[in-house]
């Protein structure tokens, strides 16, 4: 049966495991220079109903590295635009590739397109969930702190998808996750209500940036306004007043704190230029771990060498 990467709620924790172990090797094989093709032949399509640097030139590039290809897919010029269903997209993407990277809004969206796929279908960020971007930040994390047991991590900021996905994967390594919101701009109540339910690791949700910050190793920040947000800017700059990862919020923290952005970065409003430069950052290796594990997920989900039903 096929495989998807829809959310990380969806892994076991073995599975999470198993694909940093692999982004790990792969890492250092690209560090040596050695090629691994387990995708020749093999095509990606990539739908972004949004704009992108990281994500598609990551998912590009490695698929490239892996011997396949990948397509950037504009809605613009393809029939999405003018209202084609997304269950027949994805069934006709079913007949060319195979697989299926899509950023979008709604989740919906994205489950309909694996639903209706046959082939696996990649979550590359919906207004919901981040799932790539967490498992390659856990990934980072890995590197600057040997794993996640045993580890505080803090989230300042806005309650989106990178919030919700750092619950679910909060609740499948089992660290203790501290959110601080401002009131109105909350995670998404059931994923953070399932999270506290079903995990056993602590997982708070405060107003309170100071308080969710103290003694943590990991401290994570994203933008006020994400994208499709654009109409609401001016509101939350003034509801975000006061939620900041700045200097100042960092000496609550443990003094090897890292601190982490998904980026892109609006430098000055959820982060200063200081920290975001400074000596705890590691946002540019979180970028660069974005093409390890992406590589690792493509291999994994679709290097099982059966191809698709169409069998090209
Ligand atoms: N972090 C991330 O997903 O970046 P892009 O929007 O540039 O893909
Ligand atoms: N929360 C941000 C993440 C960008 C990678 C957004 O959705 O725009």
């Amino acid at each position: 049966m096929k495989k998807d990467l829809i959310s990380i709620y969806d892994l076991a924790r073995e599975e999470i495991e198993a694909l940093l172990q692999k982004a790990a090797e792969l890492k250092e094989m690209q560090r040596q220079h050695r090629p691994y093709r387990p995708l020749e032949g093999h095509t990606l399509a990539m739908v972004f109903e949004k704009p992108s640097t990281r994500t598609r030139v990551s998912f590009e590039v490695g698929m490239y590295h892996l011997g396949g290809h990948a397509l950037f897919l504009n809605p613009q010029d393809t029939h999405l635009a003018r209202g084609e269903a997304i269950a027949d997209t994805a069934r006709v993407l079913s007949r060319y590739a195979d697989g299926i990277m899509i950023r979008t809004f709604d989740q919906e969206r994205v489950e309909d397109m694996a639903r209706f796929a046959s082939i696996p279908v990649i979550n590359g960020l919906s207004d919901q969930l981040h799932p790539c971007q967490i498992l390659s930040d856990i990934f980072t994390i890995g590197e600057h702190r040997g794993g996640c047991d045993g580890l505080k991590v803090a989230y300042v900021g806005d309650g989106n998808n990178v919030a919700n996905s750092w619950i679910n994967g909060a609740l499948r390594l089992g660290f203790d996750l501290r959110l601080a919101c401002p009131p109105g701009y909350e995670p998404d109540k059931k994923i953070l209500s399932r999270a506290q339910r079903e995990g056993s690791s602590q997982i708070i949700l405060t107003h309170d940036q100071k308080e969710a910050v103290e003694g943590a190793h990991v401290i994570n920040t994203d933008v006020w306004a994400s994208m499709g947000q654009e109409g609401e800017r001016a509101e939350r700059i003034k509801a975000f007043q006061g939620y900041q990862v700045n200097a100042e919020l960092i000496q609550g923290a443990r003094a090897d704190v890292i601190v982490m952005h998904c980026l892109p970065a609006h430098r000055g409003e959820e982060i200063t230029d200081e920290v975001m430069d400074g000596p705890h950052s590691v946002v540019f290796d979180q970028a660069e771990n974005r093409l390890h594990v992406q590589k690792a997920i493509l291999a994994l989900l679709m290097g099982t060498g059966e191809r698709n039903e169409q069998g090209r």
